[in-house]
């Protein structure tokens, strides 16, 4: 398998890390990673892992990958992600949030289904898709999903600056957000994609609740999940370790991505 990457930061990193080492197998390759300009710290990556570096889409798609991984930002999904998937090229996407546009969303679903390309977005730093896909085949009436970050990881957004906290200064639970995932989701571009994901997954982003908290208790990334319907109740509780180098960034969703390229290039299904 041909894998090519866009974007160059943490989770690109661990994920050439891993196939360096082959865990992924011998049969997949990386071909390529594209950055955003000539003088990003994307082409120091492809040095290292002596693999070539581009800066547009048609030198991305000149290096025939079979399946680009989105690792960048929403973007790099409005930018990238049709073309490829127009070109038969299959995606998987980390910046979900992206699709929180829904005319963005209906020309991805309809290029994937024109090409036959896959277009998967991972579960990414959540857990629980599984079972909420399954209840949504009966009918569910509530999905809500609670956000719970250190004040650090809420550093540096417009919309938690435009309110004027200090975060430095928190002794206790801040809200941040409450509402639909349709209002917060475009709210925070970098931080609370799993709150897209839940919602195309599930109910939409219509009905999804989103609640986003800065907890500065928390040494964990904090994730409520709670989902009611006809199948019963589910409730779901993930403390993601957040990524060294980067707050926003959980490990697991680091490696739902390495996991999401498992499963594309395998016939054999464990669980959904
Ligand atoms: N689904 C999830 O659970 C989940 C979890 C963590 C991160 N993410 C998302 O995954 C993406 C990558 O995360 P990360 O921690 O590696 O981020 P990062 O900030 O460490 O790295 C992002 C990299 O992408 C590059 N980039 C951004 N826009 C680009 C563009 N238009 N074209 C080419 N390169 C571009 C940046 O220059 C940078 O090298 C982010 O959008 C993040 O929000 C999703």
């Amino acid at each position: 398998m041909r894998v090519a990457l866009l974007g160059a930061g943490t989770i690109a990193r661990l994920f050439l890390d891993h196939i360096r080492r082959g865990d992924l197998g011998d049969d997949v390759e990386v071909v390529a990673i594209a950055g955003r300009s000539a003088a990003s710290r994307g082409r120091v990556l492809a040095r290292d892992y002596d693999v070539p570096f581009t800066v547009d889409i048609e030198s991305l798609i000149s290096q025939k990958p079979d399946v680009v991984v989105e690792a960048a930002s929403h973007e790099a999904v409005r930018e990238y992600c049709q073309p490829l998937l127009a070109k038969g090229i299959g995606v998987i996407v980390l910046s979900g949030g992206a699709l929180c546009d829904d005319e963005l969303r209906s020309s991805l679903e309809h290029a994937a289904r024109q090409s036959g390309a896959l277009f998967y977005v991972p579960s990414g730093g959540i857990a629980g898709l599984d079972a909420l896909k399954a209840a949504c085949v009966a009918g569910v009436d509530e999905v809500k999903i609670t956000v719970m970050k250190p004040p650090a990881a809420w550093k540096n957004i417009q919309y938690v600056e435009q309110l004027a906290i200090d975060l430095d200064r928190l002794t206790e639970p801040h809200i941040l957000y409450e509402g639909t995932a349709r209002g917060g989701v475009p709210l925070f571009p970098a931080n609370v994609n799993i709150a897209a994901v839940l919602s195309m997954a599930g109910i939409g982003f219509d009905r999804t609740r989103l609640k986003v908290l800065a907890d500065p208790a928390l040494k964990h990334n904090t994730h409520m999940i709670e989902i009611r319907g006809k199948t019963g109740n589910i409730s779901i509780k993930v403390e993601n370790v957040p990524a060294p180098d980067n707050p926003k960034t959980a490990w697991l969703a680091c490696y739902s991505a390495l996991a999401a390229l498992k499963l594309a290039k395998s016939p054999i299904r464990y669980g959904t």
